[in-house]
């Protein structure tokens, strides 16, 4: 049984090619002291060069007490994500990206970044951190003024100028530099800067936004964005929110976007390619802003058509579609990608209606409202899936209950069963069980409490979370608060044992 392919965008496996992501290492041991460049040249990866030595790791801020920021946000699955002491508000990305030569050249970009981040620190702070894995980075300022920093592994570490109080509002501009290639996520799929022949796909969950810009890259760290992305004229770079200017110089075009709405760093983008923009107007004034590359024959490209519909089908169901805009990027240089990149979803060639109302639902369930943790994951995949399932049923085919009962078809004893959906572990993020169990759960959900109830539910997560995150603990309170029931057993078999449910 194609379950899967039936419900869910594939994403495809790569074989494991040497991890490029780590190839910077070399630049890891970079350090800069107060506007001196001393490179620890020979130092290992991991080890730290003299100058950034301090052997003391974070710890609670007590009586005011100055830290070290953290080096992750505390997810156990990913524990360098994101970044402890500090609260990004603002990233503006200043880009300019040269893609590969023609074959048989390297599949390698060069990528120049100028990342100005407003953030506010929520510790008394010596030093914070940033994610940044690959890029070498040649400066770094705090309120214009150059400050010492080191890359060591897959952290920025960042020295304030004197002490940095609880609360207080700093701009920090990191330069630096890529080689850019094809780097992969710890299961093996390509994801972050992806370099292509004609630019780069960009496409960052979970963790692979810190390929292409220093960054807290954790979703309970959500911040607004825009960019600036400069790129061989003919080539068109497209970002998250809408398009500002446009402007070319010099045998280069420069690509402004604004991206006013929360969001979590995974779901940016600045894809570069050979792209038509479109844009229209869809339900209730949204503009559609779409990026299709014309060399894609209409069949290989994604099935769109239906999207105006779908704003409408999802906002009865969900709320007020809740961004500055919408729009798709259809990029001829991969299959089997489908990614809800905020506000522009990212698919490859062939991307069926199923896959477009997906991404489409995700908008809502994922990126308004985004997990607490990386656990939290089937929150994202179950809605979406599910999203496809009521599509489908309103769409004249499979029915939601059809749908169910192809998933409950799956035997017992099938491997299937056997992922705890909310807390499946970091490999298996995008675990079929997390698409399909999950859809499942929602459907058994919707059973349980009556349809009025779990659209209410949906409804309420959505205004309640909306810009910000939420836990499966979050869902479970909300559903028994919504519903009035009890829903202890029900979300234990669902969610919580790794068993095919049969009562429930
Ligand atoms: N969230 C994607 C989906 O819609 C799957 C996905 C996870 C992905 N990580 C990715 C897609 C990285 C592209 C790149 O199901
Ligand atoms: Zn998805």
């Amino acid at each position: 049984m194609d379950l899967l392919g039936s419900t869910s965008p594939a994403r495809r496996s790569t074989p494991r090619v040497s991890p490029s992501r780590r190839r910077a290492s070399a630049a890891a041991a970079l350090v800069l002291c107060l506007g001196l460049a001393t490179t620890a040249a020979g130092a290992a990866p991991g080890e730290q060069p003299d100058r950034a030595q301090p052997a003391e790791r974070a710890q609670p801020s007590e009586q005011g007490r100055p830290v070290l920021g953290d080096d992750g946000a505390g997810d156990p699955y990913f524990p360098l994500a994101g970044n402890g002491g500090i609260d990004v508000d603002h990233y503006s990305l200043d880009l300019t990206y040269t893609p590969p030569e023609a074959a048989p050249a390297p599949l390698e970009g060069h990528l120049e970044g100028v990342a100005t981040i407003r953030l506010t620190t929520t510790e008394k702070l010596r030093r914070f951190n940033l994610d940044l894995r690959g890029p070498e980075v040649s400066q770094v300022r705090i309120d214009g003024k150059r400050t010492r920093f080191a890359q060591v592994e897959n952290e920025l570490q960042v020295w304030a100028r004197g002490l940095l109080h609880q609360g207080e509002e700093v701009e920090v501009e990191v330069f630096y530099e890529a080689t850019t290639t094809r780097p992969t996520d710890i299961e093996g799929a390509l994801y972050g800067w992806v370099t292509t022949r004609d630019g780069a796909m960009v496409v960052s969950e979970p963790d692979g936004s810190a390929t292409w810009f220093p960054v807290s890259d954790h979703p309970t760290d959500k911040a607004t964005y825009d960019f600036e992305i400069t790129v061989p004229d003919g080539l068109v770079a497209v970002a998250n929110g809408v398009l500002e200017d446009e402007s070319s110089e010099d045998g280069w075009t420069t690509w402004t976007w604004d991206a006013p709405d929360p969001m979590a760093a995974y779901l940016a983008t600045a894809t570069v390619g050979d792209f038509e923009l479109t844009t229209t107007t869809g339900p209730d004034g949204i503009p559609i802003i779409d990026a299709i590359d014309p060399a894609l024959p209409p069949a290989n490209s994604a099935d769109l058509t239906r999207t105006p519909e779908m704003l409408e089908f999802f906002a009865e169901r969900y709320g007020p579609y809740p961004f500055v805009s919408y729009g798709a990027i259809v990029d001829d240089d991969s299959v089997g990608y489908a990614l809800e990149t905020q506000t522009r979803s990212f698919f490859s060639v062939r991307a069926r209606e199923g896959t477009v109302a997906h991404e489409l639902a995700h908008q809502w369930m994922g990126n308004h409202v985004s997990p607490g943790r990386w656990a939290d994951i089937w929150l994202n995949e179950g809605w979406a899936s599910y999203s496809t399932w009521m599509w489908n049923e309103h769409d004249g085919d499979a029915t939601a209950q059809e749908s169910f009962e192809q998933v409950m078809a799956i035997p017992a004893d099938n491997g299937f069963w056997s992922v705890v959906v909310a807390d499946p572990g970091s490999l298996c993020l995008f675990c079929g069980a997390i698409y399909d169990r999950g859809a499942a759960t929602l459907h058994a959900l919707r059973g349980e409490i009556g349809d009025d109830a779990f659209f209410e539910l949906a409804q309420q997560w959505v205004a309640t979370y909306g810009g910000g995150t939420a836990t499966t603990a979050d869902f479970e309170a909300l559903a028994e608060e919504v519903s009035g029931q009890d829903l202890t057993t029900f979300f234990d078999v669902w969610v919580h044992q790794p068993v095919k449910p049969t009562e429930w």
